[in-house]
């Protein structure tokens, strides 16, 4: 078992980075119109493959907040640029962001508009999306898995909150 103080720096060093940029295009991107991720393509269910929420602008600043805030956390945790940690915020947060865009697909194909709330897969699309990359990465810092089952109780609950703060602040049109 792992002691609550290494828990705590295992869960910021591996959930962190995915966690903030998840949230991150939706601060930098609510005033901007970006270029769809999927070109404005339909499937052959005439639906838009991802939507107009999924947008190559909002990507780029999801992996860029991910190299920022792990590189910030390694500075902070280890006072050093230490690579592994960046290298394990980076690959979470690209499953992260593959997560988010599999659940837009997913969406679509059962016809929910973009924007539509879908409980739980919401909350925990990019989480599911975090722990596959990093369980394929060999070189990348693993959950313990008291980290793990913290975040997914946590992530589903601050994924509440925080959009609801960012309704309030003009960030999100809906409440989720
Ligand atoms: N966003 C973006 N690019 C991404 C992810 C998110 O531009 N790759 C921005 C969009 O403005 C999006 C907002 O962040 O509307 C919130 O993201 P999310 O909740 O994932 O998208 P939804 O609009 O809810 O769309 P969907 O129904 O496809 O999840
Ligand atoms: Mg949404």
């Amino acid at each position: 078992m792992h002691g609550i103080l290494s828990t705590i720096i295992n869960f910021i060093v591996v959930y962190l980075p995915p966690m903030a940029a998840n949230g991150a295009p939706v601060v930098f991107m609510h005033k901007r119109r970006g270029r769809p991720l999927d070109f404005g393509l339909k499937w052959i269910d005439g639906r838009r493959l991802l939507g107009d929420g999924k947008t190559i602008e909002g990507a780029l600043i999801y992996m860029a907040t991910g190299v920022v805030v792990s590189s910030i956390i390694s500075l902070i945790l280890y006072n050093n640029i230490y690579i592994k940690v960046i290298v394990t915020g980076a690959v979470a947060s690209a499953g992260a962001l593959m997560g988010d865009i599999v659940e837009s697909f997913l969406k679509r194909r059962i016809g929910l508009p973009r924007g539509a709330p879908l409980p739980l897969a919401d909350q925990l699309d990019f989480y599911i999306g975090a722990n596959l990359a990093l369980l394929a990465c060999n070189y990348c810092i693993k959950p313990v898995l008291s980290s793990y089952v913290a975040g997914v109780v946590l992530i589903p609950i601050l994924h509440v909150v925080t959009n609801k703060l960012a309704f309030k602040l003009g960030f999100k049109k809906v409440p989720w």
